[in-house]
């Protein structure tokens, strides 16, 4: 990948802001662990380093350090927070506990004039976050900004182009958080902004040539939109050359196979049936993480049968998207939970994998699943879990609820869509859940199943709000849901956020 920025990871929350605010800057970067070595970091040629937050202090025993070889590069660093606690404890500055910890809003005063700080107003608003603080910055730093209860709140030494803040500029609370991005990556670093659409395409393209050969490639599209913008690269770069397979594992949305089948019509796409094995794998099963491992090994006998048929194809194309990377802990995040994805596939297929979307974030892939021409309804598309309606069917799963799930589905994606909000909510959709109340309908008493209603905006789905929808979309919603779906006779909003719930019920 090009050369651009690394954010070194000391575990903060706010990790994935940090990068994603990079790449808005059109700067490509890369996040590693925060103990990654120097010499691996030259390796990789970077035009800058960040260092990020993170939850320890600086005092524990085992807090995460630092190569600090880093700071000899000769290229700008930038620390964030726990990365400017680090950076002042080890080049000589104080760190402190301070009395009680710091959160929320600060109002910021300006110090010495610095370009790290250039054009931030003075004094503008910041968001803290922190249980130590920077008392006395290291030789050679001048103090650039503070807060009433942050003497220290931002501080630069020059000569070596070391810069840091002690509040979060990745976060919206931070106003002009982003000016200060700009300012270090395109005038104290030097970076032309090169990280766009076209220019991704076009790098990926030729990887996906370059890996081919040729020979063919296979896709696995799964209705969502990473595996289409990954089948819609290489499409671009090969041609007839790709083979792309929908495996129906009958439990994806209403009219999902078709609008895919539609988008790929000009190559070889093959919809490979596999929902009768799915549900006979799936009869009476109940717990939630044995569901999703019977649809991975189901989704690799599909993959595997539909291979033989196809026959040998070199490479395989993966969409498998940046937060996907960072979070199988392949980075040294933690793993939350087994995500399972369409390249859920035995380790044993004689596949080179190529993974064109690899460095992307979400709505990275959207930009340039929309420079490629894929349809406006496939590139906005909601996330939506590989192992499908499954995960939303509290209980064991049946062919008769996935038919009363995949209705109510519908009625919620299609009045969230006419009330304007489609583009504005991460995820809106419906869940049947495993229990029958009491109802009247008519004059006849009932007793249905109730659907759950969720709606949640996220950034990146790692943490989301309950949405606050219009009472008459709910109302209509819910009159829609209970008068058009059989036997369902009750609707229920959820108004959790994430943590401490899931966005998904399962
Ligand atoms: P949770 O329920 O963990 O979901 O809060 C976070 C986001 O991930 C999506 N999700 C999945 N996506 N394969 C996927 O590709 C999966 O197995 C899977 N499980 C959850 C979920 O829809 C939400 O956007």
């Amino acid at each position: 990948m090009a050369s651009g920025v690394i954010v070194l990871d000391f575990g903060a929350q706010y990790n994935q802001l940090i990068a994603r605010r990079i790449r808005e800057c059109e700067v490509f970067c890369e996040v590693l662990p925060g103990d990654t070595p120097a010499a691996w970091i030259r390796e990789k040629h970077p035009k800058a380093v960040v260092l990020s937050g993170g939850p320890a202090s600086v005092f524990a025993p085992g807090a995460p350090g630092l190569d600090s070889a880093i700071f000899d590069l000769g290229i700008p660093v930038l620390g964030i927070c726990y990365g400017m606690q680090l950076m002042a404890k080890v080049l000589g500055g104080v760190v402190e506990h301070a009395e009680g910890r710091e959160y929320g809003r600060a109002e910021m005063t300006l110090g010495a004039p610095s370009p790290l700080l250039d054009k931030v107003p003075d004094p503008s608003v910041v968001w803290m976050s922190h249980g130590d603080l920077v008392v006395s910055p290291p030789p050679g730093f001048s103090i650039l900004a503070k807060t009433p209860r942050t003497p220290i709140a931002a501080m630069g030494d020059p000569a070596r182009n070391l810069w840091a803040v002690q509040y979060h500029p990745e976060v919206h609370h931070t106003p002009d958080g982003i000016t200060l991005f700009t300012n270090f990556l395109y005038h104290i670093a030097h970076i032309q902004p090169d990280w766009k659409a076209d220019n991704v395409i076009q790098s990926q393209v030729e990887k996906v040539r370059e890996a081919v050969g040729n020979g063919r490639a296979l896709i696995a599209l799964s209705g969502g939109v990473d595996s289409a913008v990954a089948g819609a690269i290489a499409r671009k770069a090969l041609g007839d050359r790709l083979t792309a397979i929908l495996i129906d594992h009958g439990m994806l949305r209403a009219g999902e196979v078709e609008e895919v089948r539609q988008a790929f019509s000009d190559i070889d796409f093959r919809v490979v049936n596999a929902k009768t094995e799915f549900l006979h794998a799936l009869a009476g099963v109940t717990d939630p993480e044995q569901k999703r491992k019977i649809i991975g090994r189901e989704f690799i006998r599909a993959f595997e049968r539909a291979q033989a048929e196809i026959g040998q194809r070199e490479v395989l194309i993966q969409g498998t998207v940046y937060p996907d990377v960072i979070e199988s802990g392949g980075q040294g995040a933690h793993t939350i939970k087994s995500h399972h994805n369409v390249g859920g596939l035995p380790d044993d297929v004689a596949f080179h994998v190529v993974e064109p979307l690899r460095w992307l974030f979400k709505d990275e892939v959207r930009r340039v699943g929309e420079a490629l021409g894929l349809p406006a309804q496939l590139v906005w598309r909601q996330p939506f879990p590989g192992p499908g309606l499954a995960v939303r069917i509290i209980g064991d799963v049946t062919e008769d609820k996935i038919v009363v799930l995949r209705q109510a589905d519908a009625i919620v994606r299609e009045e969230i869509r006419k009330a304007g909000l489609e583009l504005s909510i991460w995820q809106a959709f419906a869940v049947l859940l495993d229990l029958r109340s009491v109802g009247v309908m008519g004059d006849a008493r009932t007793y249905g199943y109730p659907i759950v209603v969720r709606a949640v905006e996220s950034q990146d789905g790692m943490t989301a709000d309950w949405v606050r929808l219009p009472y008459d979309v709910l109302e209509t919603i819910a009159g829609r849901i209970v008068g058009e779906v059989a036997s369902v006779n009750r609707v229920v909003y959820d108004v959790t956020s994430k943590p401490p719930a899931t966005i998904e019920w399962e």
